[in-house]
């Protein structure tokens, strides 16, 4: 038996919403996958050159995680991978591949495991929940861990907005920009984020987008990853003057999410002008929302 597994790229937080929020876009990693005995890994496309081809490829992991999860011996998948969604810049790879893997492994089972089965799984796999719940889910969804596990809701988004993405010719690792985050924060810092988060669900429920302008501010982490991203302030306020409503890091970066009201052509333009002053390359361009999450079709 062989399944065709499709992923959806995340942005994750949306400004405020660190560890909460997550949404899905457009651009799509897609993985047949097959038994067999022992791993092997066909990649083409972004990380090619240096994803592993073997047991420890994040897929193959996932499969694995859906074999043990369902109480089923795992001797090997064939894997054939197109990835299209950018490594290491903030754009929830990682996330997709665990996600690719949990679906793919259980279709192969005949899905004996629920979406929310597998978000628990994903979650844990990737320490944070918010990229790979809008990956199965699609859509802009709300994340809540709990010691059972963890709860999502996906959300629809208004198509009256344009989500423009700015990916750096520069990669970085999650696991760092999160070690940059201090353990504690002032209560008014906190206070800040939760209205926000309030606000940006609310301006987007009530297709308010003015709002946004506010409801897309943080404090709880891009002060902190300013550090890795110095250029980040100076970007993000090329894409307001060029009439973005907001521009935020895009989950933990290097990639930048503007959101506009309308076509994105002139903010994405804005955006590599700006990221090329402060001496990077990069490519922006409006992406669509994926309202599907992850599917799976046997072949
Ligand atoms: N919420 C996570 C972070 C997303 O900001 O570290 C990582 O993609």
């Amino acid at each position: 038996m062989r399944v065709h597994v499709r992923v959806p790229a995340t942005s994750a937080n949306l400004g405020p919403g660190f560890d909460a929020l997550g949404l899905a876009l457009a651009l799509h990693n897609e993985v047949v996958a097959e038994e067999g005995q022992g791993v092997s890994v066909r990649i083409e496309g972004e990380g090619a050159d240096r994803l592993a081809r073997d047991g420890d490829n994040i897929v193959a992991r996932g499969v694995r995680l859906a074999y043990e999860a369902a109480g089923r011996a795992f001797k090997g998948c064939a894997l054939a991978c197109v990835n299209r969604i950018p490594a290491a810049r903030g754009l929830g790879s990682s996330a997709a591949a665990w996600v690719a893997g949990l679906v793919a492994g259980n279709a192969l089972l005949g899905a004996p495991l629920s979406r929310d089965a597998l978000l628990d799984l994903a979650a844990r796999a990737e320490g944070h929940p918010d990229n790979v719940a809008a990956a199965i889910f699609g859509g802009l969804t709300v994340s809540c861990t709990t010691p059972e596990g963890v709860t999502a809701v996906a959300l629809p988004v208004p198509e009256s907005l344009a989500w423009v993405v700015l990916v750096p010719e520069v990669t970085s690792a999650t696991a760092e920009a999160r070690a940059l985050l201090p353990r504690s924060v002032p209560r008014e810092d906190a206070v800040f984020n939760v209205q926000r988060v309030a606000l940006l669900l609310a301006s987007l429920q009530a297709a308010r987008p003015a709002a946004l302008t506010t409801a897309l501010e943080d404090r709880l982490h891009q002060p902190y990853r300013l550090k890795l991203f110095p250029w980040m302030s100076e970007v993000a306020a090329a894409a307001r003057a060029a009439g973005a409503l907001g521009c935020v890091l895009s989950g933990a970066g290097p990639s930048l999410l503007a959101v506009v009201a309308g076509d994105g052509a002139a903010v994405a333009r804005a955006l590599e002008v700006a990221l090329r002053k402060a001496g990077i390359q990069g490519t922006a361009r409006a992406l669509d929302v994926d309202s599907a999450g992850a599917t799976s079709q046997l072949l």
